[in-house]
């Protein structure tokens, strides 16, 4: 089969589009023909080697994690899913595999698509969709009439979770450059604010939950605006500064496969209450402009590579 792989960490040019073994298929798993993947920053942080520490890798590494495809085989205990059937889920990050015609994934992981759901928008969904959700509800306890701030909305998973928290009744305060503005609009923030123009903190008043998207410096400032016993969602590994955090909670996602959770996000998509906006579709061939399109760090929504997009006969 067909997929993207590397040999050794590096930079994007160790992306190669090369020959690999058919995967073998567990018991618990269903066997994905893919239609679509996307990026997700954790793919290129890996592939250049940051977290070296925590996951080492076994060479050669497939990269991806999004899955949206058709099911070619499932395993006796992948229960409820058959050859045919389209279907959108995750593998972990670090385990990868997701760029490849065909990929194994734990059952679990999985949840199925409708004739009426684009494989194209399916295949930016699990990643940034379970992580919104996870930010805002398991992590953040957002309710509704609650003030929330998003940095990087317009990214991949601050477009969705723009779009979640407004579903959840929340008012929803917007950060992005003044180019995407109008996109941010459109997913329904009622605050917008320029990150480049003044501080973003300013006449703010206090929030009751900030998901933290970029970390640092940006992470340090949010913490200010919290009201006491507020919470600071962060999708930075990195702790913050315990002196900070002393009047707010602070919580940090680890984004996992989870097919019941990404079923209730499929929904609704196909009831249009969701949407997916995609940035750009990358050829295979195109791997590594795909990732470095992602490290400059200002994808409008998701990044998609494309893997067989004949497979996409949606019905609307
Ligand atoms: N812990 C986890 O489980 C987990 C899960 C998912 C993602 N993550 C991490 O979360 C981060 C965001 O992921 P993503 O997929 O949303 O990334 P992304 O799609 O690459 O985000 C790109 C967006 O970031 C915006 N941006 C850059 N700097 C900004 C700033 N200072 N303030 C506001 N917006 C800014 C850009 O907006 P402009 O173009 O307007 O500048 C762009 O729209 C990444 O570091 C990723 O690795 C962690």
């Amino acid at each position: 089969m067909r997929a993207i792989r590397y040999q050794a960490h590096g930079g994007p040019e160790q992306l190669r589009l090369e020959e690999a073994p058919l995967p073998t298929l567990c018991p618990d798993e269903v066997l994905v023909r893919q239609a679509f993947s996307s990026v997700n920053p954790a793919d290129w942080k890996l592939r250049a080697g940051w977290f070296n520490e925590w996951v080492p890798q076994i060479f050669p590494f497939i990269p991806g994690a999004d899955i949206t495809g058709t099911v070619v085989a499932a395993g006796p205990l992948a229960a409820g899913f058959a050859p045919g059937m389209r279907v959108a889920g995750m593998v972990p990050v670090q385990q990868g595999g997701a760029w490849a015609e065909l990929v194994p994934v734990k059952a679990p992981a999985l949840t199925r698509l409708s004739d009426t759901v684009s494989m194209q928008e399916a295949a930016g969904l699990p990643l940034a969709g379970l992580t919104a959700w996870t930010a805002l509800f398991d992590l953040g306890l957002l309710r509704p009439g609650q003030k929330v701030l998003i940095h990087a909305a317009a990214g991949g998973v601050g477009s969705l979770a723009v779009q979640l928290a407004k579903i959840a009744g929340a008012y929803v305060i917007a950060t992005c450059s003044a180019d995407n503005k109008e996109m941010v609009a459109a997913l329904g923030a009622d605050k917008i604010i320029d990150y480049r123009v003044g501080d973003f903190a300013d006449g703010l008043g206090e929030v009751d939950l900030v998901l933290d998207t970029i970390g640092g410096t940006v992470r340090q400032r949010s913490i200010a605006v919290l009201r006491p016993g507020g919470t600071l969602v962060t999708l930075d590994p990195t702790p913050p500064e315990p002196t900070l955090t002393q009047q707010v909670r602070v919580a940090t996602v680890a984004v996992a496969p989870d097919g019941g959770r990404l079923l209730h996000l499929v929904h609704l998509l196909a009831t249009g209450r969701l949407r997916v906006p995609i940035d750009r579709v990358f050829a295979m061939e195109e791997a590594a402009c795909a990732h470095i399109h992602s490290q400059d760090g200002h994808a409008r929504g998701k990044i998609l590579i494309s893997i067989d997009a004949t497979m996409d006969r949606t019905i609307f």
